[in-house]
């Protein structure tokens, strides 16, 4: 069958890399996720103490940057990898989710991924999950999916992931970091946020991971 790209959007926590990952194993695919990478520069950033508010800084700082994916053996899943060092599961830390969208609102960051993210996704086969994906990355994609779930219901899913990590965090602290996350995603100058007009929503607030998957694969088989 004709490989294709499968660009899959949509707010925080709402189950995006879950579906993706499950799609790409089905369909032998390449599964990326584009957050991981500005996690990971995020991460260089608040490492190295670059002031993100000065685009020199942000300029030099981004030559210094290698990011890489390299699959886990034992998971068969693709990780990220900073300079050399894999970042995987440190970029998932509070710390970095706290800052992760304002360093995403970069326009120097921003070329810098989708330059990476379009050379990654030239050979087709690939399942890439983000907010801009279908609009930005790959506005070909033959499969668009834009995905959305109550703001509750996203919160408690993350929560659940989080405090199995860290047992002091808080329903609350979760809840307004998403927020905090889906305003700046959604109203940031450059690529925000938004459903591509060839894309199809899936709402699974009240679906389960099955069901999730089930939906895609028929249309990603259409
Ligand atoms: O999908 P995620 O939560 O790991 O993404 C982390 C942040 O990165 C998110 O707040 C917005 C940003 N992001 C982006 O701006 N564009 C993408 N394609 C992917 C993520």
């Amino acid at each position: 069958m004709k490989k294709i790209v499968i660009a899959i959007d949509g707010f925080s926590s709402c189950g995006k890399s879950t579906l993706a990952k499950q799609l790409a194993q089905k369909l032998g695919y390449l599964y990326i996720d584009s957050g991981a990478m500005y996690r990971a520069i995020t991460l260089y950033f608040l490492r190295n103490h670059v002031d993100w508010s000065d685009t020199q800084s942000v300029i030099q700082a981004l030559e210094q940057i290698a990011l890489s994916f390299h699959r886990d053996p034992e998971t068969g899943l693709n990780e990220v990898y900073l300079n050399g060092e894999n970042v995987e599961y440190i970029i998932r830390d509070l710390v970095v989710a706290e800052k992760v969208s304002e360093v995403a609102t970069i326009k120097e960051v921003r070329e810098f991924a989708v330059k990476q993210q379009r050379h990654i996704g030239s050979n087709k086969g690939i399942v890439m999950d983000g907010r801009d994906i279908g609009t930005t990355v790959f506005p070909e994609a033959e499969l668009k999916l834009f995905m959305t779930a109550d703001s509750w219901v996203r919160a408690k899913r993350r929560f659940n992931e989080m405090v199995l990590k860290n047992p002091h965090v808080t329903l609350e602290e979760v809840k307004s970091n998403l927020d905090a996350r889906d305003y700046m995603d959604t109203h940031r100058a450059i690529s925000p946020l938004t459903k591509a007009a060839d894309a199809v929503t899936i709402d699974n607030s009240q679906l389960t991971m099955e069901e999730q998957l089930d939906l895609a694969l028929n249309y990603a088989v259409k």
